[in-house]
């Protein structure tokens, strides 16, 4: 088996992160590998931005003021829950889905492309020796959030992943039995 089958059958997410995130080399590396995940058409439907240090608290602003929005009288302990979610870890990379339009390949594909570059950030991110967690909640799909990353219509927030130093333990991961989702079509 190769070490990146290896990797990836070991892969966990990690709920808490603390510092050090990736440096800024390490960060473009990742995205490096986001932009190898397969896109149809080569249409690179994909924007990332890069949260970290004040980043985070502004990132957490705009939820809360996406919160009030929704919920003019959100709790005070909701309210600070809400702009506390991005400091969860110290770094953070939303993962935009910039889609073309009324193209070819359809809108759907390049979303599954975008998210294909998570999942390559994800598993970058874990050989490089941090920990990731890939996240999206109301936030992911909330108008002003949405607003203030420019998105058009069809385009879409297709991930916020956490980046940092992993702590505790990894967690145990029971394998799913292949019966249950493998069928071969073969007689
Ligand atoms: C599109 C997408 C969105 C997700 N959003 C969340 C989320 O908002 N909160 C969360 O706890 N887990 C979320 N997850 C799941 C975690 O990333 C993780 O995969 C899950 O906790 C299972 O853990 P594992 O990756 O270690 O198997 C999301 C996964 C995907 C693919």
């Amino acid at each position: 088996m190769s070490s990146v089958t290896d990797s990836i059958l070991r892969r966990v997410s990690s709920p808490k992160l603390c510092s050090p995130g990736p440096a800024r080399s390490e960060v473009l590396k990742i995205v490096e590998c986001a932009t190898r995940a397969p896109d149809h058409g080569r249409l690179k439907p994909w924007k990332f931005v890069v949260v970290q240090g004040e980043g985070l608290e502004a990132l957490g602003a705009l939820f809360e003021k996406s919160l009030l929005s929704s919920t003019p009288e959100a709790s005070e302990a909701k309210k600070t829950k809400t702009r506390s979610m991005p400091l969860r870890a110290p770094l953070i990379i939303v993962a935009i889905a910039k889609v073309t339009a009324e193209h070819k390949v359809p809108v759907i594909e390049q979303v599954a492309a975008t998210a294909a570059a998570i999942q390559n950030m994800q598993l970058a991110a874990i050989d490089l020796g941090y920990g990731a967690m890939w996240r999206t909640g109301g936030m992911a799909y909330s108008e002003v959030v949405r607003a203030h990353f420019d998105l058009e219509a069809e385009d879409q927030i297709v991930g916020y992943l956490y980046l940092g130093t992993p702590v505790g333990e990894p967690k145990e991961i029971k394998p799913q039995e292949m019966s249950e989702c493998v069928e071969f079509w073969d007689k």
